[in-house]
């Protein structure tokens, strides 16, 4: 199947889950209005790949990403590294809170799947 859906219901505030998509993982971290707060607060002149947290995010309260670094393809530890996003730990890179890389060796943010909600709680990834 290409699309998939779950539900988020269960997921809390600040917590990532993982769920599998066409075989890959993905994460999906439902964010805390703080973190949120923080993300869109990054002067683009910080970012190696330029992209506003609102055009990564359809509902600021998720954001949903492959689970797999574009440096060399490792799955990388959610809530981890120096800002809290993402920690690769393959060779050291460091994503924030809405999958941009901000330090280390990978050259792209995570990339955002196709998705959408179909309602508050229920996401269809594909
Ligand atoms: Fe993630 Fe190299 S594969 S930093």
């Amino acid at each position: 199947l290409a699309t998939a859906d779950f539900d988020l219901s269960e997921v809390e505030f600040g917590e990532t889950i993982t769920v599998k998509w066409r075989g890959k993982p993905i994460f999906i971290r439902r964010r805390k209005p703080e973190e949120i707060d923080e993300v869109r607060a990054v002067p683009m002149s910080h970012l190696r790949d330029q992209e506003a947290d609102e055009d990564r995010v359809t509902n600021p309260e998720w954001i949903i990403v492959l689970a797999i670094c574009p440096h060399l393809g490792c799955v990388p530890v959610s809530n981890a590294g120096e800002y809290n996003g993402w920690f690769c730990p393959c060779h050291g890179s460091h994503y924030d809170i809405s999958g941009r890389i901000r330090k280390g060796p990978a050259p792209l943010n995570l990339e955002v799947p196709p998705y959408k909600f179909m309602d508050e709680k229920n996401l269809l990834i594909g």
